[in-house]
């Protein structure tokens, strides 16, 4: 019998992961996935970009739910997904990642007695005051399958108490959408005017924004930098909003961009200077260094095997770490399993825990 399985997503890094994965159900009798998303994120730039892009079918249920405090938009995610969960009675309810649509939809099926599948589970940053951490727990905590993309995952939820038998280690999905379309964004027109080396720049974690202080802090670094090296920065909708007073004229401002145009731009980067988790992996897996503005980083696979650094957030650390790439630039190699075939291991491991 075919099982309906639900993929929720609604936030720009969700559709990578969910491009693959749906794609794979669909190609498999046993499964009919149904895309649900939840209109986390709704600006085209933000969304429907990267669904022409990935090529991604029009979501089965739309659910409109746009921007709100956390407490907010993630009560509108659970009043709206629930009658969804109604009416499809799906054999499960699919999330990916860590942000407010995927702990939403997790709670909603949970406790309607629906098996939640995480994909993404198991990674922690141990840093309580990052919203996805909270997202991180909560989802992993009510799901009946975790599905992984690294090991120190495996391990965290074994800590936890999650039943090995739970566990399985599947790759990254977000590496499966760059393997797939890394050569059509190659060969796209480069977006910089830049004649030499150029690095890139993404910010948008609430902790490093939104406050005046902090973002200065990682202005003036990136200031500094941007004197030898010409930056481009596509700007997040978030930052944009706390954005005053002029920048360098090596750093050079940018929409954000779809998710052709961002792998074009990154993969022709010198080195990435981000505080994004999706980015860490997809620097690792290009063998471009990347330099995390953050002080811990839940994917710590991208520092003992990929080309990641930690520079922290203050000036004077991004600065060390600057010169610390430079006299000696990160050469990694590409974890296990990140081979641009996780959504079929995805797609094995949910055909056991639904049919045997
Ligand atoms: C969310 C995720 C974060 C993820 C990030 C990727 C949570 C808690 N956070 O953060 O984990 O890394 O997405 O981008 O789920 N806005 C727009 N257009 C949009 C969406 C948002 O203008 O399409 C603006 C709104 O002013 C909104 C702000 O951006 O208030 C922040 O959006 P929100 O979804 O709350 O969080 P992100 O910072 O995007």
């Amino acid at each position: 019998m075919t099982k309906k399985l639900l993929c929720v997503g609604g936030a720009r890094p969700n559709f990578m992961k969910l491009a693959p994965l749906v794609r794979e159900l669909g190609n498999r009798p046993r499964f009919q996935p149904l895309l649900v998303h939840t209109g986390q994120h709704y600006d085209d730039r933000m969304s429907g970009a990267f669904f022409r892009d990935l090529g991604m079918p029009d979501p089965a249920h739309f659910l409109e739910v746009g921007s709100g405090s956390h407490a907010v938009q993630t009560a509108e995610i659970m009043k709206r997904i629930e009658p969804v969960c109604e009416s499809e009675r799906p054999a499960a309810v699919i999330v990916v990642g860590d942000v407010n649509s995927t702990v939403a939809a997790a709670l909603v099926a949970a406790k309607m007695g629906i098996p939640v599948v995480h994909v993404e589970a198991g990674l922690r940053s141990f840093d309580r005051g990052m919203p996805e951490e909270i997202n991180r727990l909560v989802t992993d905590s009510i799901s009946d399958l975790l599905l992984v993309t690294e090991e120190s995952g495996k391990r965290n939820l074994l800590k936890e108490g999650a039943p090995e038998s739970r566990v399985v280690v599947v790759g990254n999905l977000m590496i499966d959408s760059l393997v797939a379309n890394l050569e059509q964004a190659r060969a796209r027109p480069a977006l910089t005017d830049a004649t030499g080396k150029y690095g890139v720049v993404t910010l948008h974690r609430p902790a490093n924004v939104d406050s005046p202080e902090q973002f200065s802090a990682i202005l003036q670094a990136l200031d500094e930098i941007s004197q030898t090296l010409p930056i481009y920065f596509p700007v997040h909708p978030r930052t944009r909003a706390r954005l005053s007073g002029t920048l360098s004229p090596g750093i050079r401002l940018l929409e954000p961009l779809g998710y052709l145009d961002f792998l074009s731009l990154m993969s022709r980067a010198s080195v990435v200077l981000t505080d994004s988790g999706g980015i860490q992996e997809e620097t690792t897996a290009l063998g471009i260094p990347c330099l995390t503005l953050r002080e811990n980083t839940e994917r710590p696979i991208t520092i003992d095997e990929g080309t990641n650094r930690l520079a922290g957030t203050s000036t004077e650390g991004i600065l060390a770490a600057w010169k610390e790439h430079l006299r000696e630039p990160k050469v990694g190699r590409i974890p296990a399993f990140w081979d641009g075939r996780a959504a079929s291991r995805c797609a094995d491991a949910l055909e056991s825990f639904l049919f045997t």
